[in-house]
């Protein structure tokens, strides 16, 4: 049997992570596009230099042609620019509300089949409009948001709990960024929810509610430190992840950002939710009750992705 094809639109910080990754999981042969000559060319010849020491097989492909992606099976799409100082919202949105325009005219063309995972920010609005640049299903699809909120949720947790990571379960909903829901009563040890854990005295909410907040502000703590760029050994694993459960039909349950037509009450918008990934792309959403003040959380974080939105078709009225 041929072997799977990712290819990666955008060969930067997390392209680059993504491919190295996806071979050391030997997911399949990787093809790195970006604008930059030479960039994607130099990390797949490097990577494809460590794969005798690492034991994987996978073929390398740098390239400034979409020609190249033909047939992949899965393609993530980092492509963009990240927000500079002094750039408004609107400028960034424009900027890469014209690279998913390009991106996904090069999928729509030579790679119509594939599972798509949209990274690029700002990620609710920019999946959206990718969507509609591909013209590919909407189950086919998505973007990641979600895995990386509840790594970093669970990372958190099991910092404070003391446990293993693999024990630690975290659920999370709505949009990426400040807005985003943890959701204590459906995030766990082993089962046990972090509102029995309070009462058992393994934490208190007050540094529950701290954790929380550090998960919120997670893409800027790390842009704190590095100064010269945004996470991304965190989102390249999660975006792997998701393209792991669809080439493999794992059916796993991951918060993704998934276009909802009539789900939680809404239509035409991607925001984050938890789905089935497997082979059919996202199979199901699934739609859990949420309480009062959830569902005031979500809905905040739901107007600030429709902002984006809207803030889009401005921008572009024929992606509307
Ligand atoms: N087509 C293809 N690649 C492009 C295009 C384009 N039109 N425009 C820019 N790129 C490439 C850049 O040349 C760069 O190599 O996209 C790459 C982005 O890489 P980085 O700047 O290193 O950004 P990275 O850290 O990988 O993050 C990518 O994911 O989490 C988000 O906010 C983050 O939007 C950003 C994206």
């Amino acid at each position: 049997m041929a072997r799977n094809k990712i290819a990666l639109i955008g060969a930067g910080q997390i392209g680059g992570t993504l491919a190295h990754l996806a071979g050391l999981k030997e997911l399949g042969d990787i093809v790195l596009f970006d604008i930059m000559e030479g960039i994607p060319q130099g990390k797949a010849l490097d990577i494809a230099e460590s794969a005798p020491v690492d034991g994987f097989d996978a073929k390398l492909t740098g390239t400034q042609g979409y020609e190249a992606i033909e047939g992949a099976d899965v393609v993530i799409v980092t492509a963009g620019v990240p927000r500079k100082p002094g750039m408004s919202r609107d400028d960034l949105l424009g900027i890469n509300l014209k690279v998913m325009e390009q991106v996904g005219a090069g999928i729509r063309k030579y790679a119509p089949n594939a599972f798509v995972i949209c990274i690029t920010n700002p990620l609710d609005a920019m999946v959206w409009a990718l969507q509609k640049a591909s013209g590919l299903p909407k189950t086919m699809v998505v973007g990641m948001a979600g895995v990386l909120d509840s790594a970093r949720f669970r990372h958190f947790l099991a910092e404070e709990f003391d446990v293993s990571v693999e024990d630690v379960t975290a659920f999370v909903l709505g949009g990426h960024g400040d807005t985003m829901v943890p959701l204590p009563r459906y995030s766990t040890v082993a089962g046990i929810p972090l509102p029995d854990l309070i009462k058992m005295g393994w934490t208190s909410q007050e540094r529950l509610d701290k954790i929380i907040q550090r998960t919120r502000d997670g893409g800027a703590e790390i842009v704190n430190l590095l100064k010269t760029g945004s996470a991304f050994y965190a989102p390249a694993a999660s975006a792997i992840a998701m393209a792991d459960a669809y080439l493999k039909d794992k059916k796993r349950v991951m918060p993704c950002a998934a276009y909802l037509n009539g789900q939680y009450g809404l239509k035409d918008i991607y925001v984050g939710v938890p789905v089935v990934i497997g082979a059919k792309g996202v199979e199901r959403v699934v739609e859990i009750h949420l309480d009062r003040d959830e569902r005031v959380m979500f809905d905040k974080s739901v107007a600030s992705v429709q902002g984006l939105i809207e803030a889009c078709i401005k921008i572009a009225p024929d992606l509307g």
